[in-house]
This record gives structure tokens, C-alpha cells and sequence, in this order.
């Protein structure tokens, strides 16, 4: 891999791949497609060497046939990520996430390039909280959110453009990342800037739903594994073993800040909101010999809430718009 294509890479986890990358294998060349929407901020990938932003959209086929072809791969970071956006507007995500992704591999598949899709292991729907099981390659998709119906809907026309046309494709289905540069609008960064505000945090529900923490760096040291020894064809999750509830983080970052462990505010929940994740990455960790680096998630949080205390010019820009889509939402 010396010249890769990251879409969506102004994003949380496509710019911290791209600076994953150049730390670790400075001779690759990226150059990093995104639309930037209210999500993508081209600052995540500033001074970042070896690396060119062309502004676009991973729809546009013409623009597709200029950048795509004499890659070593692309790597399909590009989506609308949030589900409370796309319980209140699915419209965009099925044009990013269902036809961008069409877009892409057709590009692929006429070019003869690799493609390296990034999903979620929301498409595999949610566990009970006292059901022993967890996510695996082989758990049936059962997406819930209008946003992981189209991610599963992406899932299955990867498989299909493998299967059928031979693009050399692989996948890989990742837990609930949080780090440097999540986007205001994500749980943990929400409850951060909120509480660094001067405003109570906002819990949905009983907060008793369960996500599976993995640190972002994990995710990208995860994702150049299967670039590099990953199997075209196959699909790989990844994760951390990082169950908590959504309660049990919350009141780790009132302690991390110092607050009361009871001061935040419960609002109502999610419609359809997913009960529990938990995956299961022994494939991962099996084949390819892939390991988290940064599982010890209380110092992984302490370290974000540092960075976001820090970082408040580059935050506090989109954290009114954010909340007022919330309010939009929830009225
Ligand atoms: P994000 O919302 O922070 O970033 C998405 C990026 O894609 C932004 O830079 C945005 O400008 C860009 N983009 C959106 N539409 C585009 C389009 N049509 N053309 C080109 N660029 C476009 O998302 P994220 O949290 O960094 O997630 C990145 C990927 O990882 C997504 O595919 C998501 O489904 C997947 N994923 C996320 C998580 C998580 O915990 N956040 C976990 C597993 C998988
Ligand atoms: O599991 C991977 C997925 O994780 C990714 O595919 C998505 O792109 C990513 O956004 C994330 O989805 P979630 O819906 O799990 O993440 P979110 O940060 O929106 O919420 C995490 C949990 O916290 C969820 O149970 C809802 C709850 N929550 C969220 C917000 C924003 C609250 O209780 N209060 C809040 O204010």
C-alpha cells in the first residue's frame, strides 16, 4: 500500500486514520476525499505530510473516474454516521451511504482497485442485556436505525460486487469508537463540551444500554491490518472488549471532571434505541494478529476529556448548531 484514496478522512475516525497513518507508515501517499458536511472539518487533517484533500462527493461518479484509478486501494470511511440524525432525516444517508458506496465500487470495479469498507456492528441490530452471545462474522443482520439499515444496505452490496464482479473488497464491522476529534453531536464529546459549558449532560432513557468502547487508534491500527493481510472477500469485527453501559461512562466522565456522579439530566429515549453491542473479534485477532493497544478505557476517556478541555477553538464552533438540531429533534 503506497497510495490509498480515504474517503470521509476529515471525519472523527477517517482523519485519525490518516494520522495513524502517516506516524506509522510515513511512505504512503493519501489523498482524502470528503464532502465536508457539518461533520467533515478539513483542521483534523492539517499539517498531516504526504496527504491531499480533494473536496467531493463520494456520489460523483465523473470526479470518481479521475481519482480512483492507479490506486492501491480505496478506503470507505465516508458516511452520515449519527442515528439521531437519521431517525429525523434518512434522506442524506441513503444517498451517501446506499448510492456513495454503489458509486465507489462500480469505480472500483471498472479501475481494478481495491476497496476497504468501513462499517459498524450496528448492522447486526442489538443483544439483550443478560444474553451471554456476541456479535460474529456470522450473526444475521438485523439492522434498527434508519442509519444502520443503510450501512447494512452498503454491507450487502460490497458482498455482492465481491461475489459477483470479483472487486477485491474486504470489510470490516467496528464497536462505538471515542477519542480526539469526535464530532460534538456523539455521546461521550456531548457530555464533555456540555459539562466544560456549564450545562447538565443528557441521558437517554434508563442508561442502561450498553455500548462496546474501542479507542480510535485501535480502529485504524485495525483497519491497516485487513488492508494489508486481510482476506479479499471477508469480513472482519472489530473491537475492544469494552462493554459499559451508557450510565456506567457517564458518571466516569463526572468523576474525570470532577462533578457530582448524579449530575446530569435523564431525557427521553431514542426511538428504536439499540439495547446492547458486543462483539466478538477473535477472527481478528486470530488471522491477522491484531491487538488493542489503548484498552484501558478509563485512561483512554481521562485523555479525551483532556483533549477536548483543550481544545474548545476547535469544538465550540459546531456545538450551538449541534445542540440545536437536538432541540429540533426532540421538540
Ligand atoms: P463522521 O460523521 O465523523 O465523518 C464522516 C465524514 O464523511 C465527514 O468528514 C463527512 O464530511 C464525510 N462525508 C459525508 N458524506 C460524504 C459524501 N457524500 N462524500 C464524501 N464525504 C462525505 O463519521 P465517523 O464517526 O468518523 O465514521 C466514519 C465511518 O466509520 C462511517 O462509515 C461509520 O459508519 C463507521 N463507523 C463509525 C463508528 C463510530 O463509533 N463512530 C463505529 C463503527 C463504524
Ligand atoms: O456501534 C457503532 C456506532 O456507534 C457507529 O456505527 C455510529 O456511527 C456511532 O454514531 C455510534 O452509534 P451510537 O448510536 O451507539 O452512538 P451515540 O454516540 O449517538 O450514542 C451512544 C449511546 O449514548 C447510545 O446508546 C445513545 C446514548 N446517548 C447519546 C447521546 C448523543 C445518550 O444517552 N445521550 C446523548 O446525548
Amino acid at each position: 500500500m503506497k497510495n490509498i484514496i480515504v474517503t470521509g478522512g476529515c471525519g472523527f475516525i477517517g482523519s485519525n486514520f490518516v494520522r495513524w497513518v502517516a506516524e506509522h507508515h510515513p511512505q504512503v501517499r493519501m489523498t482524502v476525499l470528503d464532502k465536508l458536511t457539518y461533520a467533515g472539518n478539513p483542521a483534523n487533517i492539517e499539517g498531516v505530510p504526504n496527504v491531499e484533500l480533494v473536496v467531493g462527493d463520494v456520489c460523483d461518479a465523473a470526479l470518481l473516474s479521475e481519482v480512483v484509478p492507479g490506486r492501491d486501494a480505496v478506503v470507505h470511511f465516508a458516511a452520515e454516521s449519527h442515528n439521531d440524525n437519521s431517525i429525523a432525516g434518512p434522506e442524506p444517508f441513503l444517498r451517501t451511504n446506499v448510492e456513495g458506496t454503489y458509486r465507489l465500487l462500480e469505480a472500483c470495479r471498472e479501475h481494478g482497485v481495491r476497496l476497504h469498507h468501513v462499517s459498524t456492528d450496528e448492522v447486526y441490530g442489538d443483544l439483550a442485556l443478560d444474553d451471554p452471545a456476541r456479535f460474529t462474522e456470522e450473526t444475521p443482520y438485523r439492522p434498527s436505525s434508519p442509519y444502520s439499515s443503510t450501512k447494512a444496505a452498503s454491507d450487502m452490496l460490497v458482498r455482492a460486487w465481491a461475489r459477483t464482479y470479483g472487486v477485491a473488497a474486504t470489510i470490516s464491522n467496528c464497536s462505538n469508537n471515542y477519542g480526539p476529534y469526535q464530532h460534538v453531536e456523539k455521546f461521550i464529546p456531548r457530555q464533555v463540551t456540555n459539562v466544560l459549558r456549564g450545562e447538565r449532560p443528557k441521558l437517554y432513557g434508563d442508561g442502561l444500554n450498553v455500548r462496546d468502547w474501542i479507542h480510535v487508534e485501535d480502529h485504524s491500527s485495525a483497519v491497516w491490518a485487513v488492508l494489508e493481510r486481510g482476506r479479499v472477500g471477508e469480513t472482519y469485527l472489530v473491537g475492544a472488549d469494552g462493554e459499559r453501559s451508557n450510565l456506567d461512562v457517564l458518571r466516569a466522565v463526572l468523576r474525570v471532571m470532577g462533578e457530582p456522579e448524579d449530575a446530569f439530566d435523564r431525557v427521553r429515549d431514542r426511538p428504536g434505541h439499540d439495547r446492547r453491542y458486543a462483539i466478538d473479534a477473535s477472527k481478528i485477532r486470530r488471522e491477522l494478529g491484531w491487538r488493542p493497544r489503548r484498552a484501558d478505557f478509563l485512561e483512554g476517556l481521562a485523555e479525551t476529556v483532556a483533549w477536548y478541555g483543550a481544545n474548545r477553538a476547535w469544538w465550540e464552533p459546531a456545538k450551538d448548531a449541534a445542540e440545536e438540531r437536538y432541540r429540533a429533534q426532540r421538540r
